[in-house]
């Protein structure tokens, strides 16, 4: 969620992110507010240095949201080697005190209390149930379906715009990771429209185009986990081949999972498995429109480049920008002391720009390897469920992509998502 709550933020223009850019002094960047955010890639991109080079470990008060209590403020960790060390050390960083930068109301946090904000042992319980949906193994089974959707875009496309042109993000990058998401969970395809508002209005949660407003989160967050109860309940009782019912049937320490265990996990897997892989595939395509000569190295050898190419995607656009933790006791981190209490921020954005990690890491390359992005999380317990789903969808979206509409390109400026959170977009028209 965005800690804007509501506040009306400009538009942000949308730059490919490279080449040289100013420097900006560290006095003036305030990553709480909304400032940061409404300014062009480019800013942001010499923000996130100065405080790389100048102040990894630095602390920002939190944004004031009118009616909201403003919370004490945050450390934020910049560089990537502190972040991977940070996310392996679940003990002295634990997620079970919030993961959003701002504490949600009570309410809010228990239909998102599922794995993500919990420590193990309760969390690896939680992940052991459902993990099984999602090894590489399982997600190779999947495979054929998500051709299948992938090929079934592709005509819808060229048989509703015979114009060859659409906006991206509706017509290819949301659709495809939606329809696996919900077939995997065994949502009917008529439902699909009323579960992706949802997720939109979740995780859009401060952007005034989704509604913005914490009674419009409230509200879709009610209503999907009402959607969840019914879908649980009816699959309790008739279970089918799908990650529904196993989790309806599992057991945990010898209980099945409550009405509320599964309504806040069905929430998070079906946010988490929508939004993020689409704008993975939307910054992908405007991406490979920016540096042609990248789009013409993968289109002509694809199946050598692909597993790279990938990886450039998710690191260059770092769909999910921002995790919180809460130090659990009195700590340091590059000499700077962290008191028990305090709220930690791992900036995934900054750490996969980190020049002592990455050469030139500006550059958006899709041979670059080693590429060991933190697009997926620092590694630890809560690294990303769905990575190997995601990387298929990708692969296989961009495979289709590259065989039927070779031509197709970015046509206009993107319109950005307004979160700290979410690195989203939210249309993007193309042509071919
Ligand atoms: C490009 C697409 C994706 C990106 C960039 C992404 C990114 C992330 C990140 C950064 C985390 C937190 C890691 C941490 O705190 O250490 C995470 C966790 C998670 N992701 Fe993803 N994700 C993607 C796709 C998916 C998909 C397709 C699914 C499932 C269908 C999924 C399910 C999850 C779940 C359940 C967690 C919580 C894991 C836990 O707490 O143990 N993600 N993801």
């Amino acid at each position: 969620m965005t800690a804007d709550g509501g506040a009306t933020w400009a538009r942000r223009e949308y730059h490919a992110g490279m080449g040289t850019y100013p420097t900006v002094p560290l006095a003036e960047i305030e990553l709480s507010g909304p400032e940061v955010w409404m300014q062009g890639n480019e800013y942001r991109e010499a923000a996130f240095a100065t405080l790389r080079r100048e102040a990894p470990v630095r602390f920002f008060k939190e944004y004031e949201i009118p009616n909201w209590p403003t919370g004490p403020g945050y450390w934020a960790l910049t560089r990537y080697d502190d972040i991977v060390e940070a996310s392996r050390r679940p003990d002295i960083f634990c997620s079970g005190q919030g993961t959003n930068i701002t504490d949600l109301p009570q309410e809010i946090s228990e239909f998102f209390g599922s794995m993500i904000s919990m420590d193990d042992p309760k969390h690896a319980r939680l992940r052991g149930l459902v993990q099984k949906g999602f090894t590489p193994r399982m997600v190779a089974q999947v495979e054929q379906y998500v051709h299948d959707k992938a090929r079934l875009l592709v005509d819808q496309a060229l048989e509703r715009h015979p114009d060859r042109s659409c906006d991206f993000v509706e017509t290819f990058a949301a659709s495809l990771p939606l329809q696996i998401i919900c077939e995997m969970m065994g949502i009917p395809p008529e439902d699909e429209a009323r579960v992706f508002a949802w997720t939109n209005v979740i995780l859009g949660a401060g952007d005034p185009d989704y509604g913005g407003t914490f009674e419009a989160l409230m509200q879709a967050s009610v209503e999907m986990y009402e959607y969840a109860h019914a879908l649980g309940e009816q699959r309790r009782d008739h279970p089918r081949d799908d990650i529904t019912s196993a989790l309806m049937q599992a057991e945990l320490d010898g209980q099945r999972l409550t009405t509320q265990e599964f309504g806040s996990f069905f929430i998070l897997l079906v946010v988490a498995g929508n939004e993020t892989t689409r704008n993975a595939i939307s910054h992908g395509m405007k991406a490979l429109t920016d540096f042609p000569e990248q789009r013409r190295t993968w289109w002509d050898d694809f199946q050598r480049h692909q597993r790279n190419a990938v990886e450039e995607i998710v690191r260059w656009s770092t769909p999910v920008i921002s995790f919180r933790r809460t130090a659990t006791q009195d700590t340091e981190m590059r000499g700077v002391p962290i008191r028990a209490g305090d709220k930690v921020v791992y900036w995934f954005n900054s750490a996969n720009r980190d020049e002592e990690r990455f050469e030139d890491p500006q550059r958006f390359d899709i041979r670059r390897s080693p590429n060991a992005h933190l697009g997926f999380g620092g590694g630890g317990p809560h690294f990303c469920l769905g990575a190997s789903l995601a990387r298929r969808e990708i692969s296989v979206m961009f495979d289709e992509i590259r065989r039927r509409l070779p031509t197709m390109e970015v046509t206009g400026a993107p319109a950005m998502l307004q979160s700290n959170f979410i690195h989203g977009i939210k249309s993007m028209p193309c042509a071919w």
